[in-house]
């Protein structure tokens, strides 16, 4: 147990040893999400800082009173870290004790984010795809294309075809010879984004963010009634195919706008509302064939959501280090 002026530390192995499942993960985001659709949860956009070229370092603050859950992801993105053998995203979350301030516990933030960005996604699937859909189409077979294809299995029953595509021939051979055994649904690779978008219910894009992006998803690639999750922004959709959507949701209307006074989505519609309305069923579906983009840029009460479950269960089982503030 921490004692007052102590800080829990756990790595990424630690955090990946308390065995949070995905779907708790993605219960957590949804009450999250549903904390934010009453009113209920503090989350300013996240300001950035910006050391190179398409790179960024996000300062992500939140507190969901019912949760007691209150902190700060400091997490970044460089895409040539690949070059280097490093991930993506990398960074920590320090979580705070409500009632003091005193952090309690300072996490690596790569398993969280990849897991609650998933399950993000996950519930806006639940919420805004159809219930049949049977082809997703990943675009970006990453850290992402990864936990988003597990968060999405679980709530979309009737998924029969997975087309992944990566800019990166290696990358998506081994992204599809991992996924082929692991699910009871076919695995394919396609050869365009095109491919992997033309037909699917479901698209998810997670290649890298771009400043200046040069976008390839036209409007005919989607069909009636497909539901399209970018998680790299505007960089992978024309403007064209994100206004011709019956309906443009984010997660956080005021982050996106954020966003527009300092550069991004010049193209991009104006937002109907965010997750916390879908949850709270202000928004939604009304056809079988109206198209939804979700545009979920990432929220930091995801974050801390996911981050209060890990605490706990690493204090309950003794996990990480105690360290001296
Ligand atoms: N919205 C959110 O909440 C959120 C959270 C985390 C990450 N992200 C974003 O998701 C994206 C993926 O992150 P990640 O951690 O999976 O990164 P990653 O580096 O693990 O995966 C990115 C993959 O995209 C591939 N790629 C590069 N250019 C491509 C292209 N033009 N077409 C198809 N594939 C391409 C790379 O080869 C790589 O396999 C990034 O843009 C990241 O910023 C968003």
């Amino acid at each position: 147990m921490n004692g007052p002026g102590d800080v829990l530390y756990l790595s990424y192995s630690d955090v990946e040893k308390i065995g949070m499942r995905m779907s708790e993960v993605i219960d957590a985001v949804e009450s999250s999400f549903v904390e934010k659709g009453a009113g209920r949860a503090e989350v300013p956009p996240k300001p950035g800082i910006h050391t190179q070229p398409d790179a960024f370092i996000h300062a992500m603050p939140a507190y969901i009173p019912r949760m007691e859950a209150a902190g700060m992801k400091w997490v970044s993105g460089y895409p040539d870290n690949h070059k280097l053998g490093l991930p993506y995203i990398t960074g920590v979350l320090v979580l705070n004790d409500v009632r003091t301030g005193v952090p309690v516990c300072i996490m690596d933030c790569m398993w969280v984010t990849a897991m609650r960005t998933a399950a993000a996604s996950a519930v806006a699937a639940k919420y805004l795809a159809n219930p049949d859909s049977a082809e997703l189409g990943i675009l970006g077979a990453g850290v992402q294309g990864r936990s988003n294809l597990e968060a999405l299995s679980l709530v979309l029953p009737g998924l029969r075809k997975v087309k992944a595509y990566d800019i990166r021939p290696d990358t998506l051979e081994a992204y599809v010879s991992e996924a082929r055994p692991k699910y009871p649904f076919e695995v394919t690779a396609a050869s365009s984004p095109m491919e992997a978008v033309v037909g699917s219910d479901v698209i998810i894009t997670a290649g890298p963010i771009l400043k200046h992006p040069d976008p390839v998803i036209e409007p005919s690639w989607v069909k009636p009634g497909a539901l399209g999750i970018p998680l790299d922004f505007d960089s992978y959709w024309k403007d064209e195919a994100l206004q011709a959507a019956d309906h443009f949701v984010t997660d956080d209307v005021e982050q996106l706008d954020y966003y527009r006074t300092v550069g991004y989505f010049a193209g991009t519609p104006a937002a109907e509302g965010d997750m916390g309305d879908v949850v709270a069923g202000r928004i939604g579906r009304r056809s079988r064939d109206e198209r939804i983009i979700c545009m979920n840029l990432g929220l930091a009460i995801e974050d801390v959501a996911t981050a209060i479950v890990l605490y706990k269960r690493a204090l309950a089982s003794g996990l990480g280090r105690v360290l001296p503030l």
